[in-house]
């Protein structure tokens, strides 16, 4: 049987917000009282996740993604259930269980803002202890999945958010660590580096078969990296289990497509168990001038927002 690197029981995470009165009769009430008001930002989520599996976390804003990447990196602490990250309770053993994940946020580089990359993975080799054997295999894998001179003589604060996206990624590999997680990393770059991005996470889960946790809400990111999904909604997971079993589900249901005299595309989604194309297209055609038709399985990001739109009505 597969190692359980990640096990989560019934973890729950409640925040209190203090309750702010408005204007000054307000303010000076709030000093006196303490009247909270609790989020539920995580509500009795389990979840096991084995050596080698790379996890797309979703869910709409606000859902509890970051809060749940919080409490697996130890950074904060669940208010009820057990988590355990390769055998260790995170905000427990902080500093153990930091020598053997990695993290990156998106938007928020860990490194060193004046320095040049090398000298960031230098330090990093020195605080984690990699042997320098390891540490040169490391960057020699590294090179042959991207092109890391430009940037490697670089200090931080003169890259583009691209490439600190990808040295926050290399950095957070570079011990060697059996689980990553990943908070958007792809968010705010370009359709060619975020294609970068996904070619360096999945070479590198497959080289080194770490385990990758990756919300995103870009559905191509998914398409290139995710075998399964974890789908949370209003702090409560709805859905776990592989993307291939979704587009089962909705197998019968199709995008189609039209473009019309002024060029313009329409895109609808059908379920062609309960709705013919060609009637859908003739209605159409009584009002506009057709040029072009394509009918396309339903994409990852249809699929998706159809369950945010299903979560959110139930
Ligand atoms: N430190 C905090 N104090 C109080 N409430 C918080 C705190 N952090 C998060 N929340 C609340 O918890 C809920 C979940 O937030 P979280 O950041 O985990 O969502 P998310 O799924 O990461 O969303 P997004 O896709 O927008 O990043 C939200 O209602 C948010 O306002
Ligand atoms: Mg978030």
């Amino acid at each position: 049987m597969a190692k359980e690197v990640l096990v989560m029981k019934d973890v729950s995470k409640e925040f209190k917000v203090l309750k702010r009165h408005e204007g000054l009769k307000g303010s000076i009430r709030d000093l006196f009282s303490r009247d909270y008001t609790s989020v539920m930002a995580v509500k009795n989520v389990s979840l096991t996740v084995e050596e080698g599996e790379i996890i797309g976390y979703l869910g709409p804003n606000g859902a509890g993604k970051s809060t749940t990447i919080k409490m697996m990196t130890g950074v904060l602490e669940q208010t009820s259930g057990e988590i355990t990250v390769n055998g260790l309770v995170p905000y427990k053993e902080r500093t153990k269980n930091s020598e053997k994940i990695g993290v990156v946020f998106g938007q928020r580089s860990q490194l060193w803002w004046a320095l040049p990359l090398i000298e960031s993975f230098k330090l990093l080799r020195d605080i984690y202890m990699v042997p320098e054997k390891d540490y040169q295999d490391m960057l020699e894998l590294y090179r042959s999945l991207v092109d890391i001179e430009p940037i490697l003589h670089k200090p931080v604060r003169q890259m583009s958010l691209g490439q600190r996206t990808l040295s926050d990624i290399l950095a957070a590999f570079l011990h060697d660590p059996g689980i990553v997680f990943l908070d958007e990393p792809t968010i705010g770059l370009d359709v060619s580096m975020k294609a970068k991005i996904r070619e360096l996470i999945k070479g590198l889960n497959e080289a080194k078969k770490t385990t990758v946790i990756l919300t995103t809400h870009d559905m191509g990111d998914v398409d290139a990296l995710c075998r399964r999904i974890v789908i949370i909604d209003e702090g409560q997971k709805i859905y776990d289990n592989d993307i291939d079993h979704l587009k089962n589900y909705f197998g019968s249901y199709r995008t189609l497509k039209l473009r019309l005299e002024d060029g313009s595309w329409h895109e609808q989604v059908i379920d062609e168990n309960k709705t013919d194309v060609m009637h859908v297209i003739q209605e159409t055609q009584k009002k506009h001038r057709i040029t072009d038709i394509q009918l396309e399985e339903i994409s990852t990001e249809e699929i998706i927002r159809k369950i945010y739109e299903g979560g959110k009505a139930s």
